[in-house]
């Protein structure tokens, strides 16, 4: 129950079911020894096993002059569905490494998108780790101890914690809402079927390179909300703006949240009923592309120099080819979405996640 194994196929924290906390950061290599990056993707293979288990990293330390090996705040906690998903940017396969041979094609140099105000501090990065888990004190323990054993060979690029409401406030787990207050995975690819997930997430081994067969591309996007605009919209440009009712997150005209989209429906000025220029109408992309969203709502405080919140989405999402479904997406919404006089990207990153492991393998294995 409280345990998703960290040995697999594929990684897990891609078609896991969202767990409701996440930390997740990207390192910057500091050595640039590709032996040294092996030695540091062993132990962090050793130290996943065993907190994805409940276990703490390495043995007890029983030796009083020296600093423990766990940091010791995930003592007497269940593991909560931890998980660890590891990816690698385009960074990885530059000289440092020998690599760049290896580099795959969908790893492609992220277009710059209509809108767009990154900060290259919370974008990119070498290697990323996305940590979720059903606490936040668990998946904050798994990202600090994967910082403590990279002494030496990573740093810490950015951090970033996210969340959405707990199985506590929400037993039945409906749909989570986003900070804008509505509905947020509705109409996301089944994934609990095989065949989707093939054709959405997972590199098969004809896409290539075949160190990547069982992997998946995965996209963060910092969306900081415009939260204080939003609030004084009235309800019914925020469901112009979605094509969806907020409350029930039904499309527009209908009552049921999983009603289909059926974008021929007009109204009685015969204007359609969910506006074109719409979030969904327009991420829809008339059916032929889909990606899997798997993103978490943000809370950073104040913006001190305005007062305002700094808070958003951290927007991620899995797909088998970025060039052929994140990008066209994304190109698509940024020139046309009227979701965009609320929301502003700041931060991003593009990552070739790895297949999973197998018991004695480890993470990274069929690259390095
Ligand atoms: C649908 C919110 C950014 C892709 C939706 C829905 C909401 C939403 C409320 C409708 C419910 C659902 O089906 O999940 C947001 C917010 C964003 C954001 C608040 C930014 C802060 C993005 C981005 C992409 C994206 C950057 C991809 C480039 C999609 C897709 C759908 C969707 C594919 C489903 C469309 C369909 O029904 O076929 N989003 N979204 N969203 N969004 Fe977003």
């Amino acid at each position: 129950e409280d345990i998703v194994p960290f040995y697999g196929k594929h990684q897990s924290g891609i078609v896991t079911p969202m767990q409701d906390f996440i930390c997740m950061g990207a390192f910057d290599l500091t050595t640039t020894d590709v032996q040294a990056v092996r030695e540091l993707f062993k132990s962090w293979t050793e130290a996943c096993a065993r907190m994805t288990a409940g276990q703490g990293v390495g043995d007890e330390s029983t030796n009083a002059f020296l600093p423990p090996k766990d940091t010791g705040e995930a003592i007497g906690l269940l593991p909560t569905r931890l998980t660890f998903t590891f990816g690698v940017g385009a960074s990885f396969f530059d000289q440092r490494f020998g690599l760049a041979g290896k580099r795959p094609e969908a790893l492609i140099d992220m277009p710059r998108f209509k809108g767009d105000a990154l900060v290259d501090d919370w974008s990119n990065g070498d290697v990323v780790v996305q940590v979720c888990a059903n606490d936040p004190q668990v998946a904050f323990h798994g990202i600090r101890n994967l910082a403590r054993i990279a002494r030496g060979k990573a740093v810490l690029r950015w951090l970033q914690q996210g969340f959405q409401r707990t199985g506590a406030a929400d037993p039945k787990g409906s749909t989570p809402r986003n900070l804008l207050g509505f509905k947020d995975g509705t109409n996301n690819p089944d994934v609990k079927n095989a065949s989707v997930a093939d054709e959405v997430v997972w590199v098969p081994p004809t896409d290539g390179p075949a160190w990547m067969t069982g992997g998946s591309y995965m996209v963060v996007r910092r969306i900081r909300m415009r939260i204080e605009v939003w609030d004084r919209t009235s309800l019914g440009e925020q469901e112009l703006t979605f094509g969806r009712h907020r409350d029930s997150g039904a499309p527009i005209g209908e009552k049921d949240e999983f009603a289909k989209l059926d974008f021929s429906k007009k109204d009685a000025k015969g204007r359609p009923l969910i506006d074109p220029a719409s979030h969904v109408a327009l991420a829809h992309m008339e059916g032929k592309v889909q990606i899997l969203r798997r993103g978490y709502s943000y809370s950073n405080g104040i913006d001190l120099k305005t007062g305002q919140l700094d808070a958003g989405l951290l927007f991620i999402c899995y797909n088998r080819d970025p060039r052929k479904q994140f990008v066209p997406m994304q190109q698509k919404l940024a020139a046309q979405d009227r979701l965009n006089e609320y929301i502003v990207h700041v931060g991003s990153g593009l990552y070739a996640c790895l297949p999973g492991v197998g018991q004695g393998g480890y993470i990274g294995d069929t690259l390095l």
